[in-house]
């Protein structure tokens, strides 16, 4: 038998997407599954350490004929291999441990995350980045001062992942689908997030509409504290599959064009009367990458958890310049 008509790919006139994940551990490892598994693109999978990423995505190249998408994955520990990238997620950096807050991670992170985003810049000039490494807002900041790129091209990863949280403790507080439940959480990615139970609902429903204060305000705090809770039962890491989940949603929404409303961590010019600050937000995802804010009419009480939360970015911004890696 004889093939013809077979056209090389990197001839193919309608190329897949290729996306990026830099950091193989627990977060980046399941995203890059994930990616391949809803088949966003091909994927490559990029660690310091030697053997682990390429294990890692063999493992799960191996997975594709049985869970049957069509998806390459590379690993590698070479920045060449990730050239012309269309989106990169950025998970590279320590992880908390027990005791750890999210921001005592940020002396080792910044060097790590400074270091990545320009070997991204040199090798995927036109990609989107999204960071996911801890503390959050400090880390984006870092990848949008590198970088240099416009707000639309870099974004953080925490608000899906916080709503997600507060969606699951509100479905299972009233024992209904999770799919009829709808929750935000806005601010910094750290203990003054700022969840809203007013636009937070069951099938349209107003959260205050079904819970009492109490219920509802308990609920915002198992919220605000939903990393620390795994961190305690895991003893030797952080979350890994919600938050993989989360990046990968967003991901999904800019490479397929989705003009999704998610809440991400924005580069703020003016909106919420806040300049220059990365904090979470809603915004529309789609193939622009980040393409704008939605501003909310927030009450007076929302407000001032909002600005209580940009001085906590505030002071991890102030660290990260005083610490000189970005000049
Ligand atoms: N934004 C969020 O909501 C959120 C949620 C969960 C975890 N995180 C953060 O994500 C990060 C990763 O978490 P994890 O559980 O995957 O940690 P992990 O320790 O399992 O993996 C981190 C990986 O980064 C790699 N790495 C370190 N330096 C690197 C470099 N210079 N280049 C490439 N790779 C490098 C390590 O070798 C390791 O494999 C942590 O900072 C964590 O706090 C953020």
């Amino acid at each position: 038998m004889r093939w013809s008509g077979i056209v090389p790919h990197d001839n193919a006139y309608f190329p897949r997407k290729k996306l990026t994940v830099v950091g193989s551990g627990n977060v980046g490892a399941t995203a890059a599954f994930l990616a391949a598994y809803k088949e966003l693109g091909d994927v490559v999978l990029l660690d310091v350490m030697d053997g682990v990423p390429q294990g890692k995505a063999l493992d799960m190249y191996e997975a594709s004929p049985i869970l049957g998408y069509d998806a390459n994955v590379k690993g590698t520990q070479d920045y060449a291999d990730t050239a012309n990238s269309d989106l990169v997620i950025i998970t590279a950096g320590i992880a908390r441990k027990p005791g750890m807050s999210r921001d005592d991670l940020l002396a080792t992170n910044v060097k790590i995350v400074a270091d990545v985003t320009a070997k991204i810049v040199e090798h995927s000039p036109h990609s989107i980045i999204i960071v996911v490494t801890n503390p959050l807002d400090a880390m984006v900041y870092t990848a949008k001062k590198v970088s240099g790129f416009c707000r639309k091209r870099v974004m953080g990863m925490a608000g899906v992942l916080d709503s997600a949280r507060m969606r699951s403790f509100i479905a299972e507080k009233l024992d209904v689908s999770i799919s009829d439940v709808s929750a935000l959480v806005l601010g910094g990615h750290g203990d003054g997030m700022v969840p809203l139970p007013r636009y937070s609902a069951v099938s349209g429903v107003p959260l205050p509409e079904l819970l009492s204060e109490k219920e509802i305000s308990d609920i915002c705090e198992r919220t605000a504290q939903g990393g620390a809770e795994i961190v305690q039962l895991l003893k030797t890491g952080s979350a890994f599959y919600a938050p993989a989940a989360a990046v990968i949603e967003m991901a999904e929404a800019i490479l397929k064009d989705q003009n999704r409303i998610l809440p991400c961590a924005a580069w703020l010019e003016g909106e919420y009367g806040i300049n220059n600050y990365f904090m979470g937000v809603p915004c529309k995802l789609g193939g622009g990458g980040m393409e704008g804010v939605i501003e909310l009419d927030l009450t007076e009480s929302e407000k001032t958890a909002m600005y209580t939360s940009l001085s906590s970015v505030k002071e991890l911004v102030n660290q990260v310049n005083t610490l000189g890696v970005l000049e």
